[in-house]
């Protein structure tokens, strides 16, 4: 028997079990993984069986499960299986209509998609067809959203995008405030395009160009600390918009011949060249440890050995793939990205008994992805030896005498459903409390959950009674619970607890190698100003990071985890 929550198994049953005409469940959790591992497998060459098997256990010990399209839909007609695309948004009706097309079929499948809308002519703009004016970028993001609310990805779920402005585009002020009117976009991350030289300006203190996306020419000048404010005071108020920056992202684009990135897939993990499509997959961090004279440690050979299989598992999804369409089938096995992540990461440090706001969670973070990244490129390698590398390997920017098979190896993503289905705290994220409610995911039905390390760690200290469980309940920290020694409250500081800066050095951490991008959000309690924003966006940039997002607690309605508390 797999070892399922009863939250697990809520969302299996309800979004990843196979369902026949009348609704009901045609296989068990358990065929689930089977039915996936086989479809991974079929692509192997020889030894399917063995295949099979590795590729089961991987996922029924949840030491590494894929992105949800995996899950949801191996093995079925027409199975799509990747999480991330981008799709190009060209300024002509014809090519805004076909992209907004395929976005549904994508959503559809399961897929999310991104896209950068600044080659659209601003509002207002002269229109030679129709003798018109132009709409602009904000209107057709608005048909893209309500388009998005109608189709369900794949019937289960709402689909996600990305979508971004370059912060030369002479509508930025209007993107910018988007979020925060009461027709507000609801199905899309908005990001700012953010080029060096605009970070430039803002710290220069110098006046900004709003060009034409086509002639170039000058729309309007503002000051870029101007636009800078502004982009900081609507974080502040909606969380959006998040930044991407163009320039560091261009700089590791690894086949810069086949284009300029403009774009990432909906929570910023994949930069991705027109058309492009993902996949993901994530390693469970709290079953990488092993415990030997009651001292907890990584199991770094176990570790090894998952990022290997699990390598193996992300490249062949790209082959057994089903591609909506030919232009992402093309440039996607041209280039064969994949992006291998990690969740648990709280839970890991709770059991090595490492505080997530520590200089030592800091340094364990960049050994442990760098040793994840190691692993990732010598199994993309042994790949290529064995598989042949990928189709541009020669165009490509990476080292010409160490083959690979795939052109990227390595995304964080926030793992919104798998880690649940794992068990497993999120992504690389500190846990959101230490008891919470999880509001909407479950079709609106409420649960509060106490963390389970944190009821051990308790129990094992002989602190747990029913006074430290009511408290909990009620705050959803320790903070405040007087017996509590203080070298566990600060071990088990939740997210808003956590002061920014450890939020960010992660990012940065996890970010120094990974060759993709790394989501994150940065949680902010609610009495932030906007001034801390500034310094994180700011801080952002110079860190290298792709992209930067940030949410201060309460400043969206609806939120999926909701801290514990009076209501
Ligand atoms: O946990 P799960 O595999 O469902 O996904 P995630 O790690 O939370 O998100 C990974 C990617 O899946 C996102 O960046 C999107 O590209 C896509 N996604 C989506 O299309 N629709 C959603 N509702 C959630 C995620």
């Amino acid at each position: 028997m797999i070892g399922f929550t009863k939250n697990a198994l809520e969302i299996i049953s309800q979004r990843y079990l196979l369902k026949d005409a009348q609704g009901m469940a045609i296989e068990t959790p358990k065929q689930l993984f089977e039915r996936v591992a086989k479809c991974v497998a079929v692509v192997e060459k020889e030894d399917f069986m063995l295949w099979k098997q590795r590729f089961y256990k991987l996922m029924s010990n949840f030491y590494f499960l894929p992105n949800s399209p995996t899950l949801m839909n191996a093995g079925t007609r027409d199975g799509q299986l990747s999480a991330c695309f981008v799709l190009p948004v060209e300024d002509s009706l014809n090519g805004i209509f076909t992209s907004l097309k395929n976005a549904a079929l994508i959503h559809q499948s399961g897929g999310g998609t991104g896209f950068n809308f600044s080659k659209l002519r601003p509002k207002g703009s002269w229109i030679d067809a129709s003798g018109g004016t132009s709409s602009g970028p904000l209107a057709f993001i608005k048909i893209f959203d309500v388009a998005t609310e109608y189709v369900k990805q794949g019937g289960k779920r709402r689909g996600a995008n990305m979508g971004i402005l370059n912060v030369d585009h002479p509508d930025i002020e209007e993107f910018i405030t988007s979020k925060s009117n009461s027709d507000a976009i609801k199905n899309f991350n908005l990001s700012v395009g953010i080029t060096d030289a605009f970070m430039l300006a803002v710290q220069e203190n110098k006046d900004w160009k709003l060009l034409d996306p086509a002639s170039k020419e000058v729309r309007k000048t503002v000051k870029a600390a101007y636009l800078w404010q502004e982009i900081v005071n609507q974080a502040w108020n909606s969380g959006d918009p998040g930044l991407i920056f163009l320039d560091t992202i261009n700089k590791h684009n690894p086949l810069p011949k086949s284009g300029e990135i403009q774009s990432t897939n909906p929570c910023g993990e994949v930069p991705l060249l027109d058309y492009e499509s993902c996949n993901l997959g994530s390693i469970n961090l709290s079953k990488m440890i092993k415990i030997v004279n009651g001292i907890s440690s990584i199991d770094w050979e176990k570790l090894a050995e998952t990022t290997r299989l699990a390598i193996r598992f992300l490249d062949n999804i790209i082959d057994a793939n089903y591609y909506i369409l030919p232009e992402i089938e093309q440039i996607t096995k041209a280039h064969r990205k994949i992006g291998l992540g990690v969740m648990g990461w709280a839970e890991m440090l709770l059991l090595l008994k490492i505080p997530y706001a520590s200089t030592k969670a800091l340094l364990l973070a960049e050994e442990l992805i760098k040793f994840i990244q190691g692993h990732s490129y010598k199994s993309s390698h042994d790949l290529a030896i064995e598989k042949g590398e990928f189709p541009e390997f020669r165009k490509s920017s990476h080292p010409q005498t160490f083959l690979l098979r795939n052109a990227t190896c390595n995304s964080i993503a926030p793992t919104g459903s798998i880690a649940v289905i794992a068990d497993a705290s999120y992504s690389i994220e500190p846990l959101f409390a230490l008891a919470y409610k999880r509001v909407g995911i479950l079709n609106g039905i409420t649960q509060t959950e106490i963390n389970t390390p944190f009821i051990n760690t308790m129990k094992q200290e002989k602190l747990w009674n029913k006074t430290l469980n009511e408290e909990v309940l009620k705050k959803g920290s320790v903070q405040h619970i007087k017996g509590v020694p203080e070298e566990l409250k600060h071990l088990f500081r939740t997210s808003l607890e956590i002061p920014w800066k450890y939020h960010l050095l992660h990012q940065k951490a996890f970010q120094k190698f990974t060759d993709n991008a790394v989501s994150k959000t940065i949680n902010l309690p609610e009495n932030t100003t906007p001034e801390t924003i500034s310094d994180i966006y700011m801080n952002a940039w110079k860190y290298q990071l792709k992209g930067i997002t940030i949410y201060r607690y309460g400043s969206k309605p609806g939120q999926v985890l909701q801290k514990c508390g009076p209501d």
